[in-house]
């Protein structure tokens, strides 16, 4: 089926996932296929994520989460974590103008002192420009590690208890769920990893406790609005219970 038919269906369906997020995976794969460089897969992956922030628009999504950069990817070879940093800022400079109009708020969410100080610099301009949107929440992890999250949300809980500014019997999930990146999204509903991996590799662990899961075999560069079409159909046959028993 052809993307604008998938969305008019999934209309149909009814409940669409508030919150999508997606681990972009199979750009190296991708490059490797065409004998071309590793950061020719990556520049590629970009229309992909044009794709996605269009096909989240319009078919109602709230909140858009991709996983960009990981914590471990810093142990890449140097010439590709240059090529990496510096397709972020091409990505900002080119979409910025874009992404504002269309409403998009940007978050990017992650360890940034690692980042260069111009792609940190980008970054925090993309999301000052950005910030009073509401139609779609695109949250950009970069740099980013989901058991550095928990530890840095368990240190925020020590210095509140510390200094007296929490009782150590309210921590409870409340407690260290509003001290996360997401604090103010919904969790994913849905989990797209692409490129045929199935694992979650330190995304979202917290967030991601009753996402769905959906493992594409599709490489990210090739990934377009039909397939996250697709993704959600997925979604919307799937029978949520988190725990409980259907009436
Ligand atoms: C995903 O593609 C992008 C990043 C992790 C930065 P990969 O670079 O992991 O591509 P593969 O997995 O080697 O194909
Ligand atoms: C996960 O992909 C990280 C991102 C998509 C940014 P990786 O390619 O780094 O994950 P592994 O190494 O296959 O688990
Ligand atoms: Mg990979």
């Amino acid at each position: 089926m052809k993307a604008d038919d998938l969305l008019a269906q999934i209309r149909v369906n009814g409940q669409v996932p508030r919150h999508v997020a997606i681990i972009m995976d199979g750009n190296g794969r991708w490059a490797r296929e065409r004998n071309l460089p590793r950061p020719l897969g990556h520049r590629s992956g970009m229309k992909s994520v044009r794709a996605v922030v269009e096909g989240s628009l319009a078919a109602a999504v709230e909140v858009l989460s991709l996983f960009a950069f990981s914590q471990e990817n810093w142990q890449r070879p140097p010439a590709e974590i240059k090529a990496l940093m510096s397709l972020l800022q091409e990505y900002i400079a080119r979409e910025a103008k874009e992404l504002n109009e269309q409403g998009v708020r940007v978050r990017v969410l992650g360890d940034l002192s690692r980042l260069t100080p111009s792609a940190a610099s980008a970054a925090e301009q993309l999301v000052a420009l950005t910030a009073d949107n509401s139609r779609l929440t695109l949250n950009l992890f970069i740099s980013y590690g989901s058991r550095a999250e928990l530890v840095r949300a368990a240190r925020l809980i020590a210095r509140d208890v510390r200094d007296g500014r929490l009782d150590l019997e309210a921590v409870d999930e409340e407690a260290l769920r509003s001290r996360l990146y997401t604090s103010d999204c919904p969790d994913p509903d849905l989990l797209i990893r692409t490129s045929g991996e199935q694992r979650i590799s330190n995304f979202l662990l917290w967030q991601c406790a009753y996402a769905e899961l959906y493992m594409s075999p599709v490489l990210w560069p090739d990934f377009s609005r039909r397939h996250l079409y697709e993704a959600i159909m997925a979604y919307q046959n799937r029978d949520r219970r988190f725990g409980r028993v259907t009436a």
